[in-house]
């Protein structure tokens, strides 16, 4: 199917990409930011899942845990392949999210298994708003890309899920708890892609 017949409001339904603008990164920077990006979130993830089963590992939420932990060491194998493939810079950081995630998710895991959850909930909220600003983003450019963040993003929505179901709600201080996941993951994105 041809797009021509289509009428032009097509293109008011995509608010969030604004003409390029004379200074913006070009396209491909753009593209080479967000595998960036999404490479350091995926690894992270691993990170958060395994301090996660350091505590948690033989509890009755480990069997849980693990399942979307190897869903997130997909998600890393393929960001690590597309770094590699487009000659990605990747992030200065990775020492870093290599010992926050892993705090995070020890930490959290500490204060029991519905904290843990809740640290879940919270990070892949944020998570799930980033892919959707993405995929947005991509528009019509780099399908192939754009079918593995919204994969992707269909993963880790089903981790929410996971999360909220096992009683992520009822951790104590679950407000500001995930006020400070969200944080911290939002300062994560925004630092990964710059640096
Ligand atoms: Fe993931
Ligand atoms: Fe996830």
């Amino acid at each position: 199917m041809s797009d021509e017949g289509k009428p032009a409001v097509c293109e008011a339904k995509r608010p969030r990409r604004a003409p390029r603008l004379p200074g913006d990164p070009r396209p491909e920077a753009l593209v080479a930011r967000m595998i960036r990006v999404d490479q350091a979130g995926e690894y992270g993830a691993r990170r958060i899942y395994e301090g996660q089963l350091a505590v948690l590992g033989r509890k009755a939420s480990g069997e849980k845990i693990r399942r979307m932990y190897e869903q997130e060491l997909a998600h890393l194998e393929t960001f690590d392949g597309l770094i590699a493939e487009r000659r990605v810079r990747p992030t200065a950081l990775q020492p870093l999210w290599h010992l926050a995630g892993f705090a995070l998710g020890a930490a959290t895991a500490m204060m029991g298994e519905k904290a843990a959850m809740a640290c879940t909930v919270a990070v892949e909220e944020v998570i799930d708003d980033h892919y959707a600003g993405q995929a947005d983003e991509l528009g019509d450019a780099e399908p192939e890309l754009k079918a593995t963040i919204e994969a992707f993003r269909a993963d880790e929505q089903e981790h929410r899920d996971v999360g909220l179901a096992a009683g992520a709600r009822e951790a104590p201080g679950y407000p500001v708890l995930s006020a400070a996941v969200k944080a911290g993951s939002r300062l994560a994105i925004w630092l990964s892609e710059r640096v």
